[in-house]
Parts: structure tokens; sequence; C-alpha cells
């Protein structure tokens, strides 16, 4: 039934965990990028997260993009190469495809065995569908396979992961983006909006405690991974809106004083010190266009819902 299921391994060298984490342990500012998340695990509690009636973006975007999809569809015309970096569990994308009909679909993600399970439920429920899956870490490349047919590209990038970049690593983003589309490229982008502090705290503070768990399996994953005996009981998860830079952030607080040993790297861990795991950048519909626009980007249009909790941009290059 398949047309084309083909798989990319471009995993790079950079993916050290115990790097990462020995590096970012020794730190001043304790941190660890947020793309250690995402091991089987991490994946599935992200998609967890987003069942959790507190974390909005997820409802409201998937509406935005199936109301508009239609137009979506008319404004970027069939046909177009669509890639999505950190692809996930390719939900989303679904929302498009019967509209879009796009020649092939590029989903990228940095967990292999994710991606191969979300590439192969894709693939069987769009037959028409190539698609060809790249395990790539997406923050250093965009890498489109040499079998992608030529035409026109579509980037599609929901779920407001452009948070996670600091100022100046969007722009690379983007420019990473502009060069990988190249000409008559277009970028449909979901980004989350800044809004009243209340419904972005609880965002990351869910009831449920999902998102606590999921920022506890860095730490379940370091300690599996080093082979680094703790307990996980010595973190705390902590998750705030910092308006000053416009963020969510996220850290793991350590609750006593704590020495890790880490393959003969000796880290010391205050009490209430904190390892910041992620930023999450929230942008006004203004702020994110001069973004796009200091790019090479050009709006073409972008939807929000009523109470403007959430943006999908589609912009086209310039
Ligand atoms: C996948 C980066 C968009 O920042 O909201 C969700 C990740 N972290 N809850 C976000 C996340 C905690 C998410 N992004």
């Amino acid at each position: 039934m398949n047309t084309t299921l083909t798989f990319h391994n471009h995993k790079p060298e950079t993916l050290s965990l115990q790097e990462a984490v020995v590096t970012g342990l020794s730190k001043a500012k304790k941190a660890i990028a947020p793309k250690f998340f995402y091991d089987q695990r991490g994946s599935e509690l992200f998609d967890q997260i987003c069942n959790q009636p507190e974390y909005y973006p997820p409802t409201i975007e998937q509406s935005i993009l199936s109301s508009n999809a239609d137009e979506i569809a008319n404004l970027a015309g069939e046909g177009r190469v669509l890639v999505e970096p950190g692809a996930g569990s390719a939900a989303k994308v679904r929302l498009l495809l019967n509209n879009l009909q796009p020649s092939a679909y590029v989903p990228m993600d940095i967990s292999f065995d994710h991606l191969k399970s979300a590439a192969t439920d894709l693939s069987n429920d769009y037959p028409w569908l190539p698609v060809h899956a790249t395990c790539v870490d997406f923050t250093h490349s965009l890498p489109i396979p040499d079998v992608v047919p030529n035409g026109p590209r579509m980037l599609f990038f929901p779920g407001s992961s452009i948070g996670n970049f600091e100022r100046k690593e969007a722009n690379e983003f983007l420019s990473m983006i502009h060069d990988a589309i190249g000409k008559n490229g277009m970028l449909l982008i979901g980004v989350d909006t800044k809004k009243n502090e209340d419904i972005l705290n609880a965002a990351y503070n869910d009831e449920a405690g999902v998102t606590a768990e999921f920022n506890m399996n860095l730490l379940l994953r370091i300690k599996k991974e080093l082979g680094i005996d703790f307990s996980l009981d010595n973190f705390k998860h902590n998750a705030y809106y910092n308006s000053d830079a416009g963020r969510i952030e996220m850290h793991l607080v350590s609750t006593r004083k704590q020495t890790l040993n880490i393959n003969g790297h000796t880290i010391i861990l205050d009490k209430d010190e904190s390892v910041h795991t992620e930023n999450s950048y929230k942008y006004s519909p203004d702020e994110f266009i001069t973004l796009a626009e200091n790019n090479n980007f050009e709006p073409v249009k972008f939807w929000t819902d009523t109470d403007n909790l959430f943006a999908v941009y589609l912009m086209k290059i310039h």
C-alpha cells in the first residue's frame, strides 16, 4: 500500500548526554538544553502534556489549523514538499495533508524510535504520500534527503517550538529555514502569544503533574544512561513566567546540598540551587512578525483564536 517510506539517519555526534550534563552542570548558572528531554519516555510524556487541560497550545493550534486548512492550502497551493522539524508524533500535520496534498512529507525528529513509529503510522494512513523520515537534531541542520522530489517547499513548525530558542538562536534558525526551503518556499509556524500570567503558569504546572514528571524524567535519563546513583527526591520541578524576559522558565531545583559524581566529574549543588532546563518564549504578533521580517520572511496571513491565546503564521520568502 505504501508508495514510499524511507528513513535517513543524521544523528550527530554532538548529542552526547554526558557531555551536555557535565558542561551544563559545571557552569555558574547550571543548565541543560531542553532537547535532552526527548528520549522515548520524554516524548511520551510530552504527548501526555498535550492532553492536559491547562496546556492550551495544542488544542487551540489544532482548531486554528483545522478551521483554516482550506485557506492555507489555497494560499500555498498543492504539491509542495512538506518538511516538519521536531515532528514528534506527527499529529498536527494530519490536519493539513488532505488539503495541502504535498508531493512528499519529511518529518524530522531527534528520537529515532518515536520518529519511526510516527512515520510508519502516518504512511499507513496516507498511502498516497511519500514519507522520508529523517532522524536529526534539527537545531543544527535541516538535511532534506536526496530522494525528496524537486519543487517548492513548505516548512511546518507548529507547537511554538521556536519558543525554546533565545533571540539569537531564533534568528539563526529562521535563516536556516530560509536556506532549507529556498526559492518560493513557505513557512507555516505556530507561536504561543503573550497573555495573562496565570494562564501561562498553569500551563506549565498542570494539576496531574505531567509537566513535572516530564521535567524530572531528564534526571531519570541521567541516572539510567550515565549510571549515576541519586534520589529523584533530591530535586523538584519549578516552572514560572518571567515577565521581564517574556518567557516561561523550567528548572529542576536541588532540595538539599548534594554532590553528584558523573564518571569522574564532581558536581556540587547547593540547597535550592537550580538547573535551568527550558525557556519557552512567548511572542506578540508584532514581535513575531518583526523577528520573521528581520530574516527575510514576509507574512502572507496569520490566524489566532478569539482569545488570542495562540497564533499561526503563513510566511513566504521575500
Ligand atoms: C515543545 C517547546 C513548545 O515550550 O511549551 C511543554 C515544551 N515544556 N511543557 C513548550 C514544553 C513543558 C513546549 N515546546
